[in-house]
């Protein structure tokens, strides 16, 4: 229903990015790296030795050793990560599909079917148990929230396996660590993660940090940053840029800002980064297209010692995820595999872990045609009542309003008015929408009306952004009625968003037009 028409405009601009989707499908490519021979589709990969079995033939064994996408060491034959399913809260260990080789990925589905699932706990593959769990409240943010098991399906070898896909609010930790440096012994470490998912916030974070949550210090941490926040300039490009978090400063070298003006960051899919640290006057940071080529070596020289405090460093030996030192966890990212060794790794094994990666073969999920309601699939939402038909369902500042977009419509409300169909949050059997520009993002209402907002994890909220389809009650296109208000369906009213029903006490609720601006047409989407 149209009862006065407005036009706002959205008051900042995300730095987005080609989002997951645009994840390259490579699982085909055969490539020769390091000795190598990358996993074809849906064969083994158990023959070749995995990124710690390197670290530790070069002298610098891993200490820890995660990942939800495959064997980290070829002899590993445990689980890699645990997952709990909202129908009953019970758990269940995904582990590989034979020593050495992918993700179970098809244990997940079948546990998961017609519910959703949260990663619980992400194994460590050594013999030290440094198991990563939703990280505890910090010295900033509360208690994290795990991350959502299904939300980041890529392909591996062939295989189809799940990241890690961390939005605010969601991280990991284990504050009682067996074997990873302290105080300024030396350590090494490597993560595979994505430069089309990321965001200025702190800290997405993977390595060393505080046993207590707390900001203790400069030079408490010693974890790989990868995002926006630049947070000495000058940062040069756009990023996002792989940094040291040595605690109290995110360092792309031991002046803070970037001393290398070829360093604008990396958007590549995947992304092997690599940051060393000998404790007391000599840190390095690289980074690299995880599908092709080699390390880019970003930053190698001595430790900060202005401002002080980081040359010796001051290791505490905990680990962490997704979440700065203090647990800072308003950041965003990808995570697929990573590593912690003892001992300061040679550039010859860094070479080598990351041929290793590349050999994997990482890719995007299987591509999913545009304009479907098919899990994957980019669309938009064309409104249908007669009023309106040149309306779509996009964001602006936040709340999910209708506009007018055409082709002649400038690129932000094209993607600002384009969602990425996903697996419903709370019921896998219906959808979620997933911000074309903003990534983890999600259409969801909250007191009946309809915004875009980070998605936290909690159950309500996962709740409030599954909406199940079906037939337009107009009898045109599709309607898409509330997983918890299963009366209400999403509906225009004077080019708001709302879950309304077809009579009530709201004036949404109105029952004039309420079978037309309830019906949808799913179309190829603005941006794609
Ligand atoms: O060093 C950057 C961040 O600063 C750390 O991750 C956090 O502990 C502090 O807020």
């Amino acid at each position: 229903m149209l009862l006065s028409p407005r036009t706002r405009r959205s008051a900042f601009r995300f730095d987005s990015d080609k989002l997951r989707r645009t994840l390259l499908a490579t699982g085909a490519t055969l490539v020769v790296a390091a000795g190598l021979i990358a996993a074809s589709p849906g064969t083994s990969f158990a023959a070749g030795p995995g990124t710690c079995d390197i670290y530790a033939s070069n002298g610098t064994p891993c200490v820890a050793a995660h990942s939800t996408t495959r064997a980290l060491f070829q002899a590993y034959n445990g689980n890699l990560y645990q997952v709990r399913r909202a129908s009953d809260n019970t758990t269940r260990n995904i582990g590989v599909l034979a020593a050495g080789d992918f993700a179970n990925a098809a244990s997940q589905d079948s546990f998961c079917a017609n519910t959703t699932c949260v990663i619980t706990i992400i194994y460590d593959q050594t013999s030290r148990h440094n198991d990563l769990t939703p990280a505890p409240p910090g010295g900033v943010g509360g208690q994290d929230n795990p991350a959502p098991a299904d939300a980041l399906p890529v392909t591996a070898g062939g295989h189809n396996v799940y990241g890690i896909s961390i939005s605010g609010i969601m991280g990991y930790r284990d504050n009682s660590t067996s074997g990873i440096a302290t105080g300024s012994q030396p350590e090494g470490m490597y993560a595979v993660m994505s430069g089309t998912h990321f965001n200025n916030r702190c800290c997405f974070d993977y390595g060393n940090a505080e046993t207590n949550n707390l900001d203790n210090g400069n030079g408490h941490m010693d974890a790989i940053y990868f995002g926006t926040l630049c947070w000495f300039s000058p940062c040069n490009g756009a990023g996002p840029w792989i940094m040291a978090d040595l605690e109290n400063g995110l360092f792309q070298s031991n002046t803070g800002g970037s001393q290398n003006s070829g360093n604008t960051g990396n958007r590549n899919p995947f992304v092997t980064t690599t940051l060393k640290n000998n404790g007391t006057n000599f840190f390095a940071l690289k980074d690299g297209n995880a599908q092709s080529g080699g390390l880019s070596t970003r930053f190698s020289g001595a430790l900060p010692t202005s401002p002080s405090g980081y040359s010796p460093m001051r290791k505490e030996g905990a680990i962490i995820l997704g979440i700065g030192g203090d647990n800072s966890n308003t950041a965003i990212g990808s995570f697929f595999e990573g590593a912690m060794t003892q001992g300061l790794p040679s550039d010859s094994a860094e070479n080598q872990v990351h041929a290793n990666v590349v050999s994997v073969g990482y890719g995007g999920p299987s591509p999913v045609a545009a304009g479907t309601l098919n899990p994957g699939s980019t669309i938009s939402l064309r409104a249908t009542t007669a009023c309106c038909t040149t309306r779509y369902i996009r964001h602006q500042n936040g709340n999910a309003v209708t506009s007018v977009i055409s082709s002649g419509s400038s690129a932000l409300d094209k993607a600002d008015g384009s969602w990425i169909v996903r697996r419903g949050l709370a019921n896998n059997s219906c959808v979620s929408f997933e911000s074309r520009n903003f990534p983890g993002d999600f259409l969801r209402h909250q007191n009946f009306q309809l915004f875009k907002q980070p998605m936290d994890g909690s159950a309500l909220f996962r709740q409030d952004a599954t909406f199940c389809p079906q037939a337009g009650r107009s009898g045109t296109g599709t309607s898409f009625a509330s997983l918890n208000f299963p009366t209400r369906f999403i509906r225009h009213f004077n080019n708001t968003l709302y879950i309304a029903s077809n009579g009530g006490s709201n004036a949404f609720d109105n029952t004039a037009s309420w079978a037309a601006d309830v019906s949808w047409v799913v179309s190829s989407p603005w941006t794609p």
